[in-house]
């Protein structure tokens, strides 16, 4: 198939593009690099050993995107592109809804106008309400507590009507939890500009000694241990299943929301001690007070995937611990050479 992938220079996009060229896909990436640096096309094309076409183009402008729709035989969509600091929105919420919202209007524009029916959307665990039992299902009650994670919902609920004024299109609604990790090569891996909002990148600059201490924000939260408990999936299994979604969408039509999670939680002192033990280094930390709108655990009900999908998470913890350290210590400034 002929994939137009948007955001495809960006984490999670440039280990799924990876992963499309591998099986034969031809794939077309539209990134405007606002964050995402350039170097990741290279390593792309050394990794696959295949090339590709790139536009700079901000997903925005729908003039450029009718211009691409109708130089290339599109055949789906994976649509990446987006703002995704949690923090940041709540600062600058015009931004998010603007640049987000206005992105998949003009997307889906253009994909009406070319006829092009099938997408796989980077959605989050962010639009399930706070307070949901765990695992979460994909039935579960849907509410946001940020702008980010709002533009998410909105999405979602724009395909969704979009799906049903048009029953012959195809919609997978990827809901991740927490990406981790890195190609296991090393030369791609996830490169926040600026101090980390994540925990992973926080604890592998630590490591490396680019960061002083992590700060553990809370250790009062009913847990085990008190530090809050997420799901974290390596970006390898979270890359895979955008391919299984995209042949899922070739044989189906209509919307579907899927988690892509592994169904097991792990606190922040476990990723530490983790991260310590497999690679041998040190994290120093200090608990810190609370971060507002953290909650206590999340992680998924993934049965929907291996159901639909036929996906599973296959990495595991010493995985994600080992491939983010790979990437940090061959990258100590990520993709800047400096
Ligand atoms: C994980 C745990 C923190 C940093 C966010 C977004 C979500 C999704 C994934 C996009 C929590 C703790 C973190 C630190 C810490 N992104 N932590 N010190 O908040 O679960 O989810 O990223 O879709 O939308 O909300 O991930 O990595 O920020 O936090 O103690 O310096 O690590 O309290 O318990 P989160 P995270």
């Amino acid at each position: 198939m002929k994939i137009l992938v948007t955001g495809g220079a960006g984490y999670i996009g440039s280990h799924t593009c990876i992963k499309l060229l591998e099986e034969g896909h031809e794939i077309i990436i539209v990134d405007d690099l606002s964050n995402a640096n350039i170097e990741v096309l290279e390593r792309i094309r050394e990794l696959s050993q295949k090339d590709f076409a790139f536009y700079q183009v901000n997903i925005c402008d729908f003039e450029a995107m009718d211009k691409i729709f109708g130089k290339h035989d599109i055949d789906g969509v994976i649509h990446f592109a987006g703002f995704k600091a949690v923090g940041e929105s709540v600062a600058k919420p015009l931004e998010y809804y603007s640049n987000n919202i206005t992105g998949t209007l003009s997307l889906c524009k253009a994909m009406l106008k070319h006829d092009v029916r099938r997408m796989i959307f980077s959605s989050s665990a962010t639009v399930y309400k706070v307070g949901n039992t765990m695992p979460v299902d994909e039935e579960a009650p849907l509410g946001c507590t940020n702008p980010y994670g709002w533009t998410k919902l909105m999405i979602e609920q724009i395909l969704n009507d979009v799906v049903v004024a048009n029953p012959d299109w195809s919609v997978v609604l990827l809901r991740y939890f927490n990406p981790v990790g890195a190609h296991e090569s090393g030369r791609i891996g996830e490169d926040p500009s600026g101090i980390p909002n994540n925990l992973f990148p926080y604890i592998s600059q630590t490591a490396l000694g680019r960061l002083e201490k992590l700060y553990v924000f809370g250790n009062d939260y009913d847990t085990h241990d008190g530090t809050g408990v997420r799901d974290y999936i390596h970006v390898q299994d979270l890359a895979q299943g955008h391919i299984d979604a995209a042949n899922y969408a070739i044989k189906h039509t209509g919307a579907v929301a899927i988690n892509l999670g592994t169904g097991n939680g792990y606190s922040v002192l476990d990723m530490v001690k983790a991260f310590e033990e497999i690679n041998q280094v040190k994290v120093p930390y200090v608990i810190d007070a609370r971060r507002p709108g953290d909650v206590a655990t999340v992680y998924a009900n993934a049965s929907r995937a291996k159901k639909l999908l036929g996906w599973e998470a296959k990495k595991n913890l010493r995985d994600m611990c080992q491939d983010s350290w790979n990437w940090q210590k061959s990258n100590p400034n990520g993709y800047n050479k400096v």
